[in-house]
């Protein structure tokens, strides 16, 4: 979804603030190999929290050389019935292959028609740009799974967070409207993230 760049590279100079459509390039004076190989994926991510999974993300912020190519990819680690929770990309359509372990993936249209699969190692998933879509361990043991964008920096808007997480707080008169529960409910949901 990006676009195209006009150039063969231009490794991202993240001392300098971003622009319109990415970083500034760093001098190629100073490009090394370094700047197009990246290994923060490498290892797990922790999954000692509330959804006991962790996205691990290799956007152009952690890896320089991917600015203006317009692709990044993620890892995500999930513990057992960890929940990489329902969100959306606002720049990126993602596909995704699990490495190891039982996936359940979903994601849902626009006109709210849901479409999901479970799926085992060497599988793949799409989900379409900006809709919002999720992965489940349904499996024993701990599930793996790299996915990929056509964006160097895809966004994630993660619903729950969105909803009920926000500085400052979305009011309770649009939750409880929005939801048809009382204060309580909401106020419930926001202190599960610490609100
Ligand atoms: C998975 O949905 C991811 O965004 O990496
Ligand atoms: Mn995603």
């Amino acid at each position: 979804a990006d676009p195209d760049p006009l150039q063969d590279f231009c490794v991202a100079d993240v001392s300098a603030s971003p622009s319109v459509n990415g970083f500034p390039c760093k001098a190629s004076s100073q490009i090394t190999s370094d700047d197009f190989f990246f290994d923060g994926l490498s290892k797990a991510g922790n999954t000692t929290n509330l959804y006991r999974a962790t996205v691990t993300a290799g956007n152009v912020l952690a890896f320089p050389g991917l600015n203006t190519l317009g692709i990044s990819m993620n890892r995500v680690d999930f513990a057992p019935g960890g929940l990489n929770p329902p969100h959306s990309h606002p720049r990126a359509s993602e596909s995704g292959v699990v490495i190891k372990g039982k996936l359940l993936v979903g994601f849902v249209t626009t006109n709210n028609v849901y479409y999901s699969k479970v799926l085992s190692a060497g599988q793949m998933f799409v989900v379409p740009r900006g809709l919002v879509h999720f992965q489940l361990n349904v499996g024993k043991g701990k599930a793996l799974a790299f996915t990929a964008f056509n964006s160097h920096l895809p966004g994630a808007s993660v619903l729950s967070f969105n909803l009920f997480a926000s500085t400052p707080s979305i009011p309770d008169a649009v939750l409880t409207k929005a939801f048809q529960v009382d204060d309580d409910v909401i106020n419930n949901i926001r202190s599960k993230f610490g609100f």
